[in-house]
């Protein structure tokens, strides 16, 4: 029997990647003993008519419309959807860095996804989340966007879900480098040349990972799903240092970049002065890179289970 995979922020980065995978992965696969062929994806996305959300209907999912900021709008589909799985991302720079709008997407998604009508079908929850920064060897108490999806996972955790849920915890995408409103890339200079500033250690190692690999990841996961309820994996496909960054960068483009190392206010101001980001949005932003200078594990700490274990052949920096 067809089961049905709701696919939160499937025309995004992170839905986009698991939409498409499943896609090509139940293209791929004959086997009559695979968890992928049962599933249909239903794409959530608030506007269907979108050119993202119109490409993934071409390639194969059902478009449904939501608004996790509307949770008349999630009950609405979580009845109509009969979802067996459901993926969920929620949106932080998107809702201009309101953690409390991204607390209240997540905690929208729970209570419909809790309701009578949905539990009746709902085998399994991932729910795409991040380390606390507060409780690490070195606590940052200002990275809101951290500190959101923890809210989230608490309420996750005491819900009538609880039992069902996988949580995967994400390094900084490559993508970032090339696409995350100038806080990555290095920034080109008015003489022309080009500089990578971060608020740590040339030394420092930042865990990355492809954000196009991360279908690959749930893939793995909907293969076994019960074997991951209840646990944590950790998505990381390398350590880097900027130093280590810019030399793929210069061996790719020809360009030679230069590493400035910043501190966490420096780095702040930067975002706040050049990049225009709200203070709260660039100290969070700020905190998020400094962090890596004393806690570069803090993605695959605490966890049950870390991508490089469950499978192969992920994106490198240096494929990127
Ligand atoms: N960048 C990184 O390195 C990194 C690392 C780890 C974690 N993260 C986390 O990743 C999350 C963002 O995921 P992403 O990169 O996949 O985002 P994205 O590419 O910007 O896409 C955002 C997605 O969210 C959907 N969306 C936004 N608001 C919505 C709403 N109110 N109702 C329904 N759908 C909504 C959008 O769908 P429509 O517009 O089609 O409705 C779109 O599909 C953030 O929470 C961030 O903290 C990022």
């Amino acid at each position: 029997m067809a089961k049905n995979f709701v696919v939160f922020g499937a025309t995004g980065a992170q839905g986009g990647s698991v939409t498409l995978e499943l896609l090509k992965a139940r293209n791929n696969n004959n086997s009559n003993t695979s968890n992928i062929n049962k599933y249909n994806i239903l794409a959530v996305t608030r506007n269907p008519h979108s050119p993202r959300a119109l490409a993934l209907s071409l390639a194969g999912a059902t478009l449904v419309r939501a608004n996790t900021e509307d949770v008349h709008s999630l009950h609405q589909l979580l009845q109509d959807a009969h979802a067996h799985l459901i993926f969920v991302v929620t949106d932080f720079l998107g809702v201009d860095g309101d953690s409390a709008r991204e607390l209240q997407q997540g905690l929208n998604v729970i209570e419909a996804a809790s309701s009578p009508a949905c539990l009746d079908t709902l085998e399994g929850v991932i729910w795409s989340s991040l380390p606390d920064a507060r409780r690490q060897p070195v606590a940052y108490e200002n990275m809101v966007h951290f500190n959101s999806k923890r809210a989230i996972s608490e309420r996750l955790w005491s819900s009538p879900l609880r039992s069902k849920v996988t949580e995967v915890w994400l390094a900084a995408y490559y993508e970032n480098f090339v696409n995350s409103w100038g806080i990555y890339e290095p920034r080109k200079q008015p003489d022309g040349s080009y500089i990578l500033q971060y608020p740590i250690n040339a030394d420092s190692k930042i865990p990355f990972m492809s954000v196009v690999d991360l279908g690959k990841l749930i893939t793995v996961i909907i293969e076994d799903p019960t074997k991951y309820h209840t646990k944590v994996v950790s998505f990381v496909s390398e350590w880097h240092t900027p130093l280590e960054l810019l030399e793929s960068f210069r061996k790719a483009t020809g360009v030679e970049a230069k590493f400035q190392s910043m501190t966490t206010e420096q780095f702040k101001q930067h975002l706040e002065t050049s990049l225009h980001f709200p203070a709260n949005v660039a100290l969070s932003m700020a905190e998020n890179l400094s962090c890596y200078r004393t806690n570069p594990n803090m993605i695959t700490d605490y966890t049950d289970y870390a991508s490089k274990d469950l499978l192969q052949g992920l994106k490198t920096w240096d494929d990127f």
